[in-house]
């Protein structure tokens, strides 16, 4: 199980921490000529701000019911329009193409194999208008936060277990109260792949939000890919 409905009801608490990644995926909806679509949307976290800030409905897509709800219940509240579709990334079809397809928050992290994230990529390529760009962030895997945290109980921001395979190259986040949400983790040369095998275009690969350059030290890839 790759996202556990028990982190729907502590994911504002969850979450509360990533905010910097909202101003970068609100301004590549600004530059979007077209339609805007957010895969794994969760509860609006991202969804929301950028509706408000370009004024277009998003289309967002999530497999969580829960998740869902809250995010139909921040978008009325905010008196915006978010398009809402229960349904999995993996199956992507949209009526009209994209001219920007993001995916925020490392989610891209919870499909387990190479073989999924490939027809994730292939389909939004599929997706966008020509020039329509995908962006996404995950994490960069560090052995040594992993040899740290391995098994590590901490009460911040949930009360939640850690535990590293690395043999499978998966977390897995366990919540004191049940529920077991699992991130596998990818190279750069895996994502530069996956750009690849869609016939994508890297337009820039960054270590942060705020166009940090990637390095060596770099502990999140932020990418822009475009349909060329
Ligand atoms: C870390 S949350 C990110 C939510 C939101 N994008 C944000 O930035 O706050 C991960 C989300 O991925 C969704 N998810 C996991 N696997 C999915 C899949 N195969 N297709 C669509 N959504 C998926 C979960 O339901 C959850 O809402």
């Amino acid at each position: 199980m790759s996202w556990d409905e028990a982190f729907a009801h502590r994911y504002d608490e969850w979450a509360a921490a990533m905010t910097e990644d909202i101003p970068f995926y609100v301004g590549l909806a600004l530059e979007a000529d077209g339609p805007l679509v957010e895969l794994a949307v969760g509860n609006g976290r991202v969804a929301v701000p950028v509706a408000r800030a370009t004024g277009q409905r998003v289309l967002g897509i999530d497999i969580s019911p829960a998740m869902l709800a809250q995010a139909r219940a921040k978008a009325a509240e905010a008196g915006v329009e978010l398009d809402l579709r229960e349904g999995d990334m993996r199956d992507l079809s949209l009526e009209e193409p994209a001219a920007l397809v993001y995916c925020p928050f490392r989610a891209l992290l919870h499909l387990p194999t190479w073989a999924d994230r490939r027809r994730v990529f292939e389909r939004v390529a599929a997706s966008l208008l020509p020039g329509g760009r995908f962006a996404w962030n995950a994490f960069a895997f560090d052995h040594a936060i992993a040899a740290r945290l391995d098994g590590r109980h901490d009460d911040d921001p949930v009360p939640h277990t850690l535990r590293y395979a690395v043999g499978d190259n998966r977390i897995d986040i366990t919540l004191d109260g049940g529920g077991t949400s699992s991130l596998w983790w990818a190279t750069k040369n895996e994502w530069l792949g996956l750009v690849d095998v869609a016939g994508l275009e890297v337009e820039s690969l960054h270590g942060g939000f705020a166009a940090e350059p990637f390095t060596d030290e770099s502990r999140e890839y932020v990418f822009v890919a475009r349909r060329p």
